[in-house]
Order: C-alpha cells, then sequence, then structure tokens
C-alpha cells in the first residue's frame, strides 16, 4: 500500500484540504506551503480565514469574501467551482520584515464524497499567477504609456503645424510692414527734397542768371572771366542735383506720350557705345511686338543711361550690358504682394550687368538720394532715385534683382499705352534772338523778379514787373497791352500762375502765355503731367533759355486760341 500522505504532501501542486462547513486545514502540500511562506504545524487545523487573512493595508482586498462564497457554493451545489483570478495577499514571515506581499491566484474548490456520498472534505487548490498578473499590468501599463506617448505626439504635431502657421503669418505680416515702412520713407524722403529743391530753384534761377549779366561785363579780363565761369559751372552742377531731386520726389514736368521702347533702346545702346569701353559689351533682345508704352521718351532716355551707367561702374573689368524689352502682365497676386502697384499691362524694359551685385543689406537704400558706395566725386547718388521717382511719377513699376557676384538687373515696368504710336516730334530750332514786345512778369520771389526784368531788358524787351496776380491784372486794365504773359505758377497774392493767366486771356486774347515753375502742382501740371496747352519754362533757367522759350511762345498762336480748340 503506497504512503498516500506522503505523496499527496509530495505532489507538485497547490492544495490544501478543508474541512465542511467550518473551512479549518486538515492536510496541505509541500508546493502550497511553499508558495504561502507557511509550515504545516503552525496551520494543520486552524480555520482557513484565520491562517489566510485579508491584507490590511489594501482597502479593496476582497479574497476573503470571494473564497468563502465559492466554498459556500461548493456545499451548497456540491460541485466544483472555479474561482476568476484573485488578488490575495500573504502575510511575510517576520524573518522577511513582515507585512503582506502581493498575491494573484486562480482557484478551484471540488468537494470530496464519502463512500455512501455523504459531503466530507473540500479540496482547494489554486495556481499562483503572481507573474502572470504582474507581466499582464506592466504590459497595460506599457500600452498605457504607448497610447499617451501617440495621443501627445499627435497634440504635438497639431502644435508644431499651428505655430508654423502663426510664424508664417507673422513673417508675413512683418514683410507687409517692412514694406509698408520703406514705401512711407521714400515718400517722406520725397517730401522733403521737393521741398528744399524747390527753394534752391530759385535761389539757382537768381545766381545762374546772374551770373551771365556778369560775364558779360568782365568779358575782357581774363582773370575775372575764369571765376565768373567757375562761378557758373557750380551754379550748372547745382541745377542739375535739384533736378535730380526734383526726379526723385516725382514733380519734374513729364511729357508723357505714346512710345516705342525698342526704338528708344536700341537708340540709347547707340549712344551708350563710346561711354562704356572696349571691354563692356552691350546686348540686346527686344520684343518684337513690344506694346507702345505712355511715357515721357527723354526722361526715359535718361534713365536707362543711368541704370548703364551703374552697370558700367559695376563692371570695372568688363562684362556683358544687356537690355531687355518684353510684354507683362502684373496680376492681381503680384500687386497685392507689391505695395504700390497696380495690376495690368506693362512693357518691361530691364537694364542687367554681370558686375559685383548689390549686396542685400543696402538693396533697400540704393533708392534713396544720396546713398552712394561711391568715392567721393565719382557718384552723387542721385542716379537711382531719379530713375525710381521717374517711374513712379509715370505710374510704372520697378524691381532690383542682384546677386552677389553674379550681377544685377533692374526691371522697369511702364504702363502700356492704349493709343497709335506717335513719332517724336523733332525739336524746334533753338532761337535765342531777343526782341521788342511786351512782356507782363508775375513773379512774387523779388530775386526772381529782378533777374527776370534785367534779363528782359537786355534782350530788348518792353517789360513790366509785377509781384502778384492783382497787380499784373491793374496793369492790363491801366492800358498795359503785352504780347507774353511771362507767370510763375505757385505765388502769394490769391491767384495762382493759371488763374491769372485766365484772366489776362479775357482782357487781351491775342497774349501768349509762358508759365514758369520750380515746382509741379495741379494748377497746371496733373499728376506730374502737363496740360496740353501749357508752354511751361522750369526753373531755374539760364538767359538763354528764357531767350528761347519767349521766341518759342511768340510763335505759337495765342492762348485764347489754343485755349478754345
Ligand atoms: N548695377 C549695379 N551694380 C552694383 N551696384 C549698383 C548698381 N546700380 C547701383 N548700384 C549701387 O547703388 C548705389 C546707388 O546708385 P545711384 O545710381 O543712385 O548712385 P551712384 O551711381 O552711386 O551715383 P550717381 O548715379 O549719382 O553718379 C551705387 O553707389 C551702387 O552701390
Ligand atoms: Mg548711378
Amino acid at each position: 500500500m503506497p504512503d498516500f500522505k506522503a505523496l499527496f504532501e509530495a505532489a507538485p501542486g497547490l492544495y490544501l484540504v478543508l474541512t465542511q462547513p467550518d473551512f479549518s486545514i486538515v492536510a496541505v502540500s509541500d508546493a502550497y506551503l511553499r508558495a504561502t511562506k507557511t509550515e504545516r504545524a503552525a496551520i494543520l487545523g486552524r480555520g482557513l480565514f484565520d491562517v489566510f487573512p485579508d491584507n490590511p493595508d489594501d482597502p479593496a482586498a476582497d479574497g476573503v469574501r470571494n473564497l468563502r462564497a465559492s466554498l459556500e457554493r461548493v456545499v451548497q451545489f456540491r460541485r466544483p467551482d472555479t474561482m476568476s483570478v484573485q488578488k490575495y495577499d500573504i502575510r511575510k514571515p517576520e524573518s522577511e520584515g513582515g507585512g503582506f506581499e502581493e498575491r494573484y491566484w486562480s482557484p478551484r474548490n471540488t468537494p470530496v464524497f464519502g463512500p455512501s456520498g455523504q459531503f466530507s472534505y473540500i479540496i482547494h487548490r489554486v495556481e499562483d499567477v503572481t507573474g502572470f498578473i504582474q507581466l499582464k499590468q506592466r504590459g497595460a501599463e506599457q500600452d498605457k504609456l504607448t497610447d499617451l506617448l501617440r495621443e501627445r505626439t499627435e497634440q504635438m504635431e497639431a502644435e508644431i503645424f499651428m505655430r508654423a502657421r502663426e510664424v508664417e503669418a507673422a513673417r508675413e505680416q512683418l514683410e507687409a510692414e517692412q514694406k509698408l515702412r520703406q514705401v512711407q520713407k521714400m515718400e517722406a524722403v520725397g517730401h522733403l527734397t521737393g521741398g528744399i529743391a524747390h527753394d534752391f530753384n530759385n535761389i539757382l534761377t537768381v545766381i545762374t542768371g546772374l551770373i551771365d549779366i556778369l560775364a558779360e561785363a568782365v568779358e575782357h579780363d581774363a582773370a575775372l572771366s575764369s571765376v565768373t565761369k567757375m562761378i557758373s559751372d557750380a551754379a550748372f552742377r547745382g541745377a542739375e542735383v535739384t533736378k535730380h531731386l526734383l526726379a526723385f520726389s516725382r514733380q519734374q514736368p513729364l511729357q508723357p506720350r505714346e512710345a516705342n521702347l525698342n526704338t528708344l533702346v536700341q537708340d540709347t545702346a547707340r549712344l551708350l557705345r563710346p561711354s562704356l569701353g572696349e571691354q563692356i559689351e552691350i546686348d540686346t533682345a527686344l520684343e518684337p511686338d513690344a506694346w507702345p508704352a505712355f511715357i515721357d521718351p527723354n526722361h526715359m532716355s535718361t534713365a536707362l543711361l543711368n541704370l548703364a551707367l551703374n552697370a558700367r561702374d559695376a563692371m570695372p573689368d568688363g562684362g556683358k550690358l544687356m537690355l531687355e524689352t518684353s510684354n507683362v502682365i502684373l496680376d492681381e497676386v503680384y500687386a497685392a504682394a507689391n505695395l504700390d502697384v497696380r495690376a495690368g499691362e506693362y512693357v518691361m524694359v530691364a537694364v542687367s550687368d554681370t558686375g559685383g551685385g548689390i549686396p542685400a543689406a543696402i538693396r533697400d537704400k540704393v533708392f534713396e538720394p544720396f546713398f552712394t558706395t561711391k568715392d567721393t566725386g565719382k557718384g552723387t547718388g542721385l542716379g537711382l532715385s531719379m530713375v525710381y521717382g521717374f517711374i513712379k511719377q509715370s505710374d510704372g513699376h520697378l524691381k532690383i534683382y542682384s546677386e552677389e557676384g553674379h550681377g544685377t538687373s533692374i526691371k522697369l515696368y511702364l504702363p502700356r499705352s492704349m493709343g497709335d504710336m506717335v513719332d517724336v516730334e523733332p525739336p524746334a530750332p533753338v532761337d535765342t534772338r531777343g526782341g521788342h514786345e511786351s512782356i507782363l512778369v508775375v513773379e512774387d520771389d523779388p530775386l526772381v523778379r529782378n533777374y527776370v526784368a534785367a534779363q528782359l531788358e537786355q534782350l530788348g524787351y518792353h517789360t513790366m514787373v509785377t509781384a502778384n496776380g492783382p497787380e499784373a491784372l491793374a496793369a492790363v486794365e491801366k492800358g498795359f497791352v503785352c504780347d507774353v504773359l511771362f507767370t510763375d505758377v505757385i505765388m502769394s497774392g490769391g491767384m495762382n500762375g493759371r488763374q491769372v493767366a485766365d484772366a489776362v486771356i479775357a482782357k487781351l486774347p491775342s497774349v501768349r502765355v509762358l508759365f514758369t515753375s520750380g515746382y509741379t502742382e495741379d494748377a497746371i501740371i496733373h499728376h506730374g503731367r502737363l496740360d496740353p496747352d501749357v508752354t511751361l519754362l522750369p526753373k531755374p533757367y539760364r538767359k538763354a533759355d528764357l531767350a528761347r522759350m519767349i521766341r518759342q511762345v511768340l510763335t505759337q498762336p495765342p492762348a485764347s486760341v489754343v485755349a478754345a480748340k
């Protein structure tokens, strides 16, 4: 007969044999003792729940309750009962520091019946699944972590996207503000220079005019003649500067008309040839069907000349100058991105070189008057400002493309003209003779007034000099019959030149009118364009200019006839 007790105790499973209904321990396997850290002698005969109470430190512990319920079910239904995995902590022996240790079990309780079918014991068999559960928990934690990480990554991606959009918007805003500031700055500088140029013109008119008188007086004295020549040259340079300043401030009188830019570019290229030197090659690429542009051709030539000279200066060791024309449509998108551009059809003229390029840091400054990187005496810094003012005044647009070390391309966009092309009229032959006609002068600046009077008298004209409109009208009322009314445009005294002219024409329908101005104003010049019937002598002017213009108006039909047309 085998020793069943020894066999039972050595069985590899975790077994406990309980009595019923009081659930005290009658037998236990060695494996069970090891798993629950108990001793056979210490637990045999004791109540199950006395030996294995709930962990008092775990408020959620329900092992005792669940196990008791299962055992009661076994008794009641006389059937085995498999429990779900239970958290049932075990007490640690004092040698391990006391307290409880977390444990998970998978129990199954099975009834044992006697030979006559009477209920005798319950076998409580468990599996220690702590390792599995803990592993699963760690897995779940890992999953939770992975989920969290994914969520966080998604959040971060969304944040990065939003932030990038914000940065982009901020950058656009900044760019727009910078462009606006640049435009405003150029406007402010324009007003300032315009004002200065205006005052300067009056002063220069006097100087240049009086020098001529002086020069005639000292004609026979070589030393003094060279002095007057020096004064004259300086005044001439001053006049050039004021002219450029007026151009920059968009206040030069322009006579725009339909012009063929291809012809203009070709003429300019021919003109340039001698001043560019052998080392610079000139190349043209012209749009065969270039639209006509609405532009003042003389000033356009000057602008191209300025750009070409800049190109030459940028290529001291030689290179290529390229002149191009093409038809371009600037669309709404382009107009929106460039504050001061109107969408529409333009004729583009590009002047490009293979020179050193314009460093990005100064690209915004090159249009400012007096900005130059050239040595003193080599550049005044007015070339590009003039081009800028002229193009703006002509309702055009310009753009610099430049790459340091490779070259520069300056593109001028000129409004397309919708009418037919007209040929540029050849200039009238210059006639600087004087005459004996009568001239009524209206000029509010006393210096200029006296100078003009002196000049006209020298030329032989019969002159009446007045300081403002009412004075001039009074002279006409008193019977002064003039052939020419020579009047300033902007004046004190309540009447501008246009109003004076209209009043005088009403009295003397045969009168010719010559306006003079250092400034362009709405009275005769609308948006920088001369009215077609207006003849203007821009300030400052020399004696020869004055003589020529007086002769010119005398050959024109009377103002009343022109106006009536
Ligand atoms: N094609 C170009 N290549 C390189 N730099 C240029 C070019 N055009 C202009 N610049 C730069 O812009 C500056 C201003 O040009 P701008 O024509 O207004 O004056 P300037 O040539 O120096 O003098 P000015 O034209 O009055 O004789 C130049 O000094 C130069 O630094
Ligand atoms: Mg220049």
